[in-house]
């Protein structure tokens, strides 16, 4: 049982692609995905899946309470484990140039039963991280409907059960940790985003692509307008003491900054996204390490360039807000008409996030569909629009129905926990494949591939390790679930366990 469990799958050999040429054909032998996209391509739906709630929501919050100035070096930590990690799924995803990403590459190099494991984990990073960005969207949409004198009826735009945070018990509205009720419906411009971008990953990936790539545009140039004009008023004394001294727990000190650093994660979530459409690219071994590579360097550079110029501008103790970007323009008068213009970029910004997540779910699916692990219903490819279709539609009315009803962002840390098991596993695998397989072709090598992963695989797991408690449990709960479906269905349908001499 135990050797069936770590059954791995063979890699076959990648003939060199180019544009046009037909690729492997859906569940039912029809048609497959068209391969269209290009190294920029790629690069722009990383930045897409990227920047988004991390940056413009959670990066105040982080520095209020855990890191102060230090925030920077919070992101210099998760962005190194972020690197090591990169390198990894470079190596693989032009190795190995599946839909199924970190599932693909375990199932080759680990056995089934982790890739199984793995997988679900995506579940957490891509579904959940969805229907999170979604809910913070929808956030960032109503108050800027609101500056603009269009009033949204309060009933539909929050879930129906709220969680008390420690701000709102603070404020005497709850008694933290509990569930409270709104009294609203559901939450409906989360569901309406989810529903348009659904509509777009449904009917293409060119469309998806350049969609992604025009609003991308946008939010990097907000971005480089914060950071030209915000540069002029920063502070030099607000970034003083740079680690504010430890307050017990993980406020503040060495333990606030690595807290800061697992929170910040949430902000890099996303490059590895890119790897989910390598059956989509006209020269997958070429451009995945330029895209997955290139698409981490750049958010690297722009994130710790901003949490520089917002600590710099305000004292870090102000930035605790749901907008600690607008927070920090508010206290410069002179730069109030850019609050509006960060406002748009924030929610652009969000929109690729969800758009990106949603494209590489129906994709990981496919891939565990086209091994036997889930259902032929997930392995379905559109005639016409060559998708994922039945996957997408699945995928999206979930993702929906948990940012309408459910405080789902409550579970941002768990989406980060589900993305840094994977990108540990991904960092192992790399070298367990490099032992066993050693002269296989691999179009991009790792450097110091055991000095690289090792570090990789400590540096993710030391980031899950600064999580409390609650998430260790819903992790818990989550793979408890994952294995019941897996001995229930993907042990018994699994492809190759079938090929396997019968006993
Ligand atoms: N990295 C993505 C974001 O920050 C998930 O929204």
């Amino acid at each position: 049982m135990f050797k069936n469990l770590m059954i791995t799958k063979p890699i076959e050999a990648q003939p060199h692609v180019d544009a046009g040429e037909p690729v492997e054909g859906s569940l039912s032998g029809e048609v497959g995905f068209k391969r269209t996209l290009t190294a920029k391509h790629l690069v722009m739906l990383g930045l897409g899946a990227v920047i988004g709630a991390g940056i413009f929501v959670i990066t105040g919050t982080a520095a209020a309470n855990h890191a102060g100035p230090a925030i920077m070096l919070s992101f210099v930590i998760a962005g190194f484990a972020c690197a090591m990690a990169g390198l990894c799924y470079a190596e693989f995803a032009a190795m190995i140039p599946a839909s199924g990403s970190a599932y693909s590459y375990t199932y080759a190099t680990l056995g089934e039963a982790l890739a199984w494991f793995v997988g679900w984990s995506l579940v957490l990073e891509y579904l959940f991280a969805a229907s999170t960005v979604a809910v913070g969207w929808s956030g960032y949409t109503v108050s800027f409907l609101d500056s603009l004198g269009v009033h949204l009826p309060a009933a539909l735009t929050q879930a129906p059960i709220n969680f008390c945070t420690h701000e709102a018990a603070q404020a005497g509205a709850c008694e933290f940790g509990k569930f409270v009720t709104t009294g609203a419906l559901f939450n409906l411009p989360a569901v309406l985003i989810i529903g348009a971008v659904g509509i777009l990953c449904y009917v293409g990936i060119t469309q998806s692509a350049t969609a992604n790539a025009i609003i991308v545009s946008i939010k990097v140039l907000v971005i480089l307008l914060l950071l030209a004009f915000g540069f002029q008023y920063i502070n030099a004394e607000n970034w003083l003491p740079f680690i504010p001294e430890n307050q017990g727990g993980d406020r503040f000190g060495w333990e606030g900054v690595l807290r800061g650093a697992s929170i910040v994660f949430f902000a890099y979530i996303g490059f590895d996204a890119v790897s989910t459409a390598a059956q989509e690219v006209k020269n997958p071994q070429r451009d995945m390490p330029i895209g997955i590579l290139g698409s981490l360097f750049l958010c690297t550079v722009i994130y710790i360039a901003v949490s520089a110029v917002l600590t710099g501008m305000v004292p870090y103790t102000t930035l605790g807000t749901a907008k600690p970007v607008a927070t920090a323009l508010e206290a410069f008068p002179s730069l109030l008409w850019l609050k509006t213009l960060v406002e748009i970029g924030a929610i652009a910004g969000l929109t690729t996030v969800i758009l990106v997540m949603l494209m590489g779910q129906p994709r990981i699916f496919f891939s565990m569909a086209q091994d036997g692990l889930l259902p032929r219903f997930f392995g379905a490819i559109h005639a016409r629009f060559r998708t994922p279709h039945k996957g997408t539609v699945l995928v999206a009315l979930v993702a929906a129905v948990m940012a309408a009803f459910l405080p789902i962002q409550l579970l941002g840390d768990v989406v980060s926990m589900g993305t840094l098991v994977a990108f540990a596993t991904v960092c192992l695998g790399v070298m367990v494949l490099r032992r066993t397989q050693p002269d296989l072709h691999r179009p991009f090598r790792v450097p110091a591939v055991f000095v690289v992963g090792t570090l990789g695989v400590a540096a993710c797991l030391g980031l899950v390790a600064t999580m409390p408690l609650l998430n260790w449990m819903v992790l818990l709960a989550w793979t408890i679930i994952g294995f019941t479906i897996y001995f229930l269905y993907g042990y018994k349908h699994s492809k190759l366990r079938q090929q396997l001499p019968q006993r």
